[in-house]
């Protein structure tokens, strides 16, 4: 699928998917490019229709684009639950479990998730694949020591990389932590892999986000469509 296709589907998904949130709302607003479109158009909402709903972001770049567009963003920590957390995802099977991490803000996204009483993911079509894998999966590490985090995922044959950004420094994380890429191919057992991964100190977090969503909107060239777990 080309760029402009890809971006017209989000869209259409995004604008979409911006109709679950109601007044009085505490949302989890997720990131990613997805999700700015997303959060583009609750802006509009906000400003031309009297949206008014309470945010929570999931990283520095989602809350400063919230407020910069009038959306009331709060910590996670000054209120209870969530209501609704949309987030973007980079895969997705047909049993709801999927990759996330590509933006590297997998940490706070999983956090938000947990505490929220519904989450649904926006993405494009060529996101919904029969086995997720074949986008890199995102491991949070702490720094300390992280050559050795490497080592074992080496020795495990996870085909490790640290994440650089694009001035070529290592990624560092809104929490200042970095990001080990795993080219695991095809993931068949994401179930033992998740405990393996979070069993292994040094690891923060890892972007397998497993049977956590009630819905996903898919952008489709006919037009966006609900997939219900
Ligand atoms: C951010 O770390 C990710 O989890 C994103 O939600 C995911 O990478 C999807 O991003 P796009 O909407 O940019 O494809």
């Amino acid at each position: 699928m080309n760029e402009e296709l890809q971006n017209k589907l989000k869209k259409a998904a995004a604008v979409r998917v911006a109709d679950y949130v109601k007044d009085g709302m505490i949302v989890g607003l997720g990131s990613g490019s997805t999700v700015r479109m997303l959060v583009d158009e609750l802006g509009r909402r906000v400003q031309e229709e009297g949206l008014q709903f309470t945010a929570v972001a999931t990283s520095i770049l989602t809350a400063t684009q919230a407020k910069k567009l009038g959306i009331k963003v709060v910590d996670l920590d000054s209120v209870d639950s969530i209501d609704l957390t949309i987030d973007g995802a980079d895969q997705v099977d047909s049993n709801f479990n999927g990759i996330k991490g590509g933006g590297g803000n997998l940490l706070w996204e999983k956090i938000v998730a947990i505490n929220s009483k519904k989450i649904v993911w926006v993405v494009d079509e060529s996101k919904i694949v029969d086995t997720i894998g074949a986008f890199p999966l995102a491991v949070d590490v702490i720094p300390f020591g992280s050559q050795h985090v490497l080592a074992k995922f080496n020795q495990a044959g996870f085909e490790p990389v640290i994440r650089k950004d694009q001035a070529g420094h290592v990624f560092k994380t809104d929490s200042n932590n970095i990001i080990l890429d795993l080219h695991l191919h095809k993931i068949t057992q994401p179930v033992e892999l998740a405990d393996e991964l979070i069993k292994t100190v040094g690891v923060v977090e890892h972007g397998l986000f497993l049977n956590m969503v009630s819905e996903v909107v898919v952008g489709k060239e006919s037009g966006p469509e609900v997939l219900v777990n």
